[in-house]
């Protein structure tokens, strides 16, 4: 049915489901997202994957659900609380890396191997450092993001700093855009 939006949510999502509601973190993105990045992530057999916000690892457990045993996924949060859910969660998935950087730091210092898909869900990667991370992208790789609808929280200043970004990734000419207008409102651009 179209209205049971989101299907097989992944065992390691519902684990840290428990305990992200135990540190008190509620910024985690919805499980429309997560299901999208699964689709996404098994699109790309032997995939490199980014994330750039890890949280509690919600949106990773959906990424991982998606990959093949050959790809791998690098996840970078500075909060340490926050990441300690996620290392408990993957531990023993030697296809995950979770770090704990300023991920505008990490972007800058990393030279390794480009990107199939990255989803950028914290400040840097979208409103700091957006060129470094969309160079970071192969060709044919996804750069997503969400909560580009307005939000009642949003600080003053934050939707101009969102549409701005809008503009700026439209006016990219190496990128195919689509902009999907539910959940927070999400974008996927690809790498031409
Ligand atoms: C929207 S939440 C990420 C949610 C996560 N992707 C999920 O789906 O559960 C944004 C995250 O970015 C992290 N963050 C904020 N500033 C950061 C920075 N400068 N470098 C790295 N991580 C940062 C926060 O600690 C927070 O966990």
């Amino acid at each position: 049915m179209m209205n049971d939006l989101v299907l097989d949510i992944p065992s390691t999502y519902l684990k840290i489901e428990e305990k992200t509601s135990q540190v008190g973190f509620s910024m985690s993105s919805d499980k429309f997202i997560g299901s999208l990045l699964k689709n996404l992530s098994a699109s790309k057999p032997t995939g490199n994957f980014l994330e750039i916000g890890t949280g509690t690892g919600l949106a990773l457990a959906w990424v991982v659900d998606g990959m093949d045993t050959n790809s791998k996924i690098i996840s970078i949060d500075n909060d340490p609380k926050l990441l300690e859910v996620a290392v408990e969660a993957f531990q023993g998935d030697n296809r995950v890396q979770l770090v704990c950087a300023d991920g505008e730091q990490w972007l800058e210092q990393y030279n390794g191997e480009k990107f199939d898909l990255i989803f950028a869900d914290s400040w840097p990667g979208k409103y700091c450092a957006v060129d470094k991370t969309l160079n970071l992208l192969k060709p044919g790789g996804f750069y997503v993001i969400d909560d580009m609808l307005p939000q009642a929280g949003w600080p003053d200043g934050h939707q101009q700093k969102a549409e701005a970004l809008i503009d700026y990734l439209e006016n990219r000419e190496d990128l195919h855009l689509t902009k999907i207008n539910c959940s927070t409102g999400i974008i996927i651009a690809t790498k031409i």
